[in-house]
């Protein structure tokens, strides 16, 4: 059983994890217009995992009985100055999605809800390979971003990435 608080903040970030979705698309959208179609498929592959880690945060409130509420999804961001703000700008939501986890397994330590403490677990791993990923790339991009040549080559690189679902062990059954 959930209290409603923590019921509360897990429908917060389902929202949460759409909106990011979402963000990213509109991320895939600005690359592709920007003729970066190797950085347009890997944003498309990131929003892909967002609505996973939607949908593994929506099943789990139904494990623990709970509620599910779905809000409206804010409007993402649209515009960027270039591919280098594009991947600066995934950085800094990946740092806010870890704050949220964090907030998160703050109120079920609190709690002392084991049980989604330990689901919470996935999620703050996670947190440190989506932060650790875009990170890599604000750097290799700042590196190359005065040769239109190596640019091309990292959006090669960006193409190269493939779609594999986030399961999380509960289910895998
Ligand atoms: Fe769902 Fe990229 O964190």
């Amino acid at each position: 059983m959930l209290s409603k608080n923590l019921e509360k903040a897990l429908n917060d970030q389902i929202n949460f994890e759409y909106y990011s979705a979402y963000t990213y698309l509109a991320m895939s959208a600005y690359a592709e217009e920007m003729d970066f179609p190797g950085a347009a498929n890997f944003f498309k592959v990131q929003a892909q995992e967002e609505l996973d880690h939607a949908r593994i945060i929506y099943n789990y409130v139904f494990q623990k009985g709970g509620r599910v509420e779905l809000e409206a999804i804010k409007k993402p961001r649209v515009s960027y100055d270039n591919i280098l703000d594009v991947f600066e700008e995934g950085l800094k939501h990946e740092q806010m999605v870890t704050k949220r986890i964090y907030n998160l397994a703050d109120i079920a330590l609190d709690e002392k809800e084991h049980a989604t403490m330990s689901f919470l677990r996935w999620f703050i791993d996670e947190q440190v390979e989506e932060e650790e990923s875009f990170s890599n790339l604000v750097k290799k991009i700042k590196r190359a971003s005065d040769s239109l040549a190596n640019m091309y080559m990292i959006d090669d690189e960006l193409a190269t990435r493939t779609y594999v679902p986030s399961i999380k062990a509960s289910e895998q059954a």
